[in-house]
């Protein structure tokens, strides 16, 4: 539609106009474009008489019917549902008008990023699904995304574990719940340690530091331990990440990192970046770049720090794989960190977009009404028991029909998953079980829903013949200009890294097909029509699927 209006305005002014249609108040019009007033400067012509005469020739094409010139020189159009249909059709040949916008450019994208002494929960659930979706969504606009999961397996945790294991645990114990009995150690062993420390004393932390001297020189018991603790807790990532079906190309932790960290600070030294304080640490000043802390990379015993790995990974990086933008999905906690580590990869001289895609909280109402961070009695909630939860509740929507396991698994992520994109991914968001299932609502559940229902529709009419009519489409209309939406909407939900914009349009499209099966009976119609509707139909479904795989979501085959 907008290169027709441009076209035309070639024709008239024989000038390059690029046409933008915003979608007005449907009382005014199906589309609305203000060219005519961009282009009154242009060509010294007062913006209605522009109009007029772009009116004038648009109205000859027959596409439309209303053309009408409003207000300073607005063009305000109603366009008839056929040739609306004739743009959909020419959309859906051309790769459903796919965007291009990152071809030729690379993106590092860097999702869960886990901790290793704990079991996954819910406070990496967000930094996979965003994650997920912007690599799809990267991937979609012609982006070369390289994905990598920086886990979090450098430093205390192994001198704690083995201290703990040995003194708290068992065989028995490990062998029976994994990584749980690991996080439980985990936990156990700090607390222990902390109240030691009150006390004055130090034999369990000289414990704990001996193993990770043990580990350093080689001895064998220790490399073993560590060997064991950390595929353990490793599997059990991987099998977590599989559940939620998300994957990385690499996997490169903070312990990989951490040996590149000496050199990544020699590299701050030595251009004058860096300073050592008098007790041997290493700090680099940032006031030049508006803040008054300083980051520090180096502890005074030589120590990397979160910093340092994080500094190493993004020289790494830069050698690597040159990358055109990097983006780190990490909540919002770490906000103040990454806008310093930044700051110092410019004052190195880092030219790469550095993008910190952060998100709030997942959020839970308590009995008396209240907000509150996601929690369980005993501390954190986590993934796995969400997901088998998640997985129950998806069996108790789908009563006594026969769904396969499959299909319930694809429930119980869609639930979870869309509910991660009902708004702007920077407000928290509020975890609410009946919500997210609802099949009436915002839900992941109700658009799959809306999909199976519409594939249902061409699986039963598979066979009908092809019959060219003059069917004109009025029935479909909201969907076809809702449909005409989707590679815009992809095209600005990958610009602007915000996959929630997506889940609002899949929204929107499921409740447009609700109205429509309100008022049109498709196994009813007339053979002429039914042809043309499920043509439409097979175009909604394709949209559904690629919307929502966009999201890292499926549709099931029953629910
Ligand atoms: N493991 C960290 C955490 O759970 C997230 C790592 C984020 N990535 C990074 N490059 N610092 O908090």
């Amino acid at each position: 539609m907008d290169s027709k209006i441009s076209q035309i305005i070639n024709n008239l002014f024989a000038v390059n106009a690029t046409v933008h249609l915003t979608r007005p108040n449907p009382a005014f019009g199906d589309y609305a474009t203000n060219v005519a007033l961009e282009l009154s400067g242009q060509l010294g012509v007062n913006p209605r008489v522009v109009a007029e005469k772009i009116a004038v020739e648009l109205q000859k094409t027959g596409d439309f019917s209303m053309v009408e010139v409003a207000g300073p020189g607005f063009i305000n159009l109603r366009v008839t549902a056929k040739s609306l249909e004739d743009s959909l059709q020419s959309v859906w040949s051309d790769n459903f008008g796919s965007s291009q916008d990152g071809a030729g450019k690379t993106a590092v994208v860097e999702y869960p990023s886990p901790n290793m002494a704990k079991p996954y929960s819910v406070g990496h659930l967000r930094p996979g699904n965003q994650g997920w979706a912007v690599k799809k969504l990267l991937e979609a606009t012609g982006w070369r995304v390289i994905s990598d999961n920086h886990l979090g397996d450098y430093g205390a945790p192994f001198g704690i574990w083995v201290t703990g294991f040995l003194r708290f645990s068992s065989e028995a114990a490990l062998e029976k719940d994994g990584v749980y009995e690991l996080g439980r150690v985990y936990i156990q062993t700090k607390k222990v340690l902390k109240e030691e420390k009150e006390r004055g004393e130090t034999e369990l932390a000289d414990e704990v530091q001996s193993w990770l001297i043990k580990l350093e020189n080689g001895d064998q018991q220790a490399v073993d331990y560590s060997a064991r603790f950390n595929k353990i807790s490793l599997d059990h990532i991987h099998n977590v990440m599989a559940r939620l079906k998300i994957s990385t190309d690499y996997e490169m932790g903070e312990a990989f990192f951490a040996p590149r960290g000496k050199e990544a600070v020699q590299k701050l030294l030595d251009s004058k970046i860096a300073i050592k304080n008098n007790d041997n640490s290493i700090i680099v000043p940032l006031d030049d770049y508006g803040f008054d802390v300083p980051l520090l990379v180096q502890k005074s015993n030589g120590a990397a720090l979160y910093a340092t790995t994080d500094l190493a990974t993004i020289l790494y990086r830069e050698d690597n794989w040159h990358p055109d933008k990097v983006i780190y999905c990490v909540g919002a906690e770490q906000q103040f960190y990454f806008s310093q580590l930044f700051a110092m990869a410019k004052k190195l001289g880092i030219k790469t977009e550095l993008y910190h895609l952060w998100f709030g909280t997942i959020d839970q109402k308590n009995d008396d009404g209240t907000r509150e961070k996601m929690s369980s009695r005993k501390g954190v909630v986590l993934m796995e028991a969400l997901l088998d939860q998640a997985e129950a509740r998806a069996r108790q929507l789908t009563g006594d029909r026969d769904v396969s396991d499959d299909d319930i698994k694809k429930i119980a992520l869609g639930a979870i998953k869309f509910s991660d994109f009902a708004a702007d991914r920077r407000t928290n968001i509020l975890f609410d079980w009946d919500s997210i299932f609802a099949l009436s609502g915002f839900s992941g559940p109700y658009i799959q829903y809306a999909a199976v229902r519409v594939n249902k529709i061409l699986q039963d009419n598979q066979n009908i013949e092809s019959s060219l009519s003059d069917y004109d489409y009025e029935a479909e209309k909201a969907i076809i200009v809702r449909l005409l939406e989707y590679p815009d909407v992809v095209k600005l939900a990958a610009r602007d890294l915000e996959p929630h914009k997506v889940a609002g349009f899949l929204y929107e499209l499921a409740r447009d097909l609700n109205r429509y099966y309100e008022t049109t009976r498709i196994n009813e119609s007339e053979a002429n029509q039914k042809w043309a509707r499920v043509e439409v139909l097979k175009k909604v479904s394709f949209v559904i699927e690629d919307g929502l795989r966009l999201l890292g979501i499926e549709v099931p085959t029953r629910m």
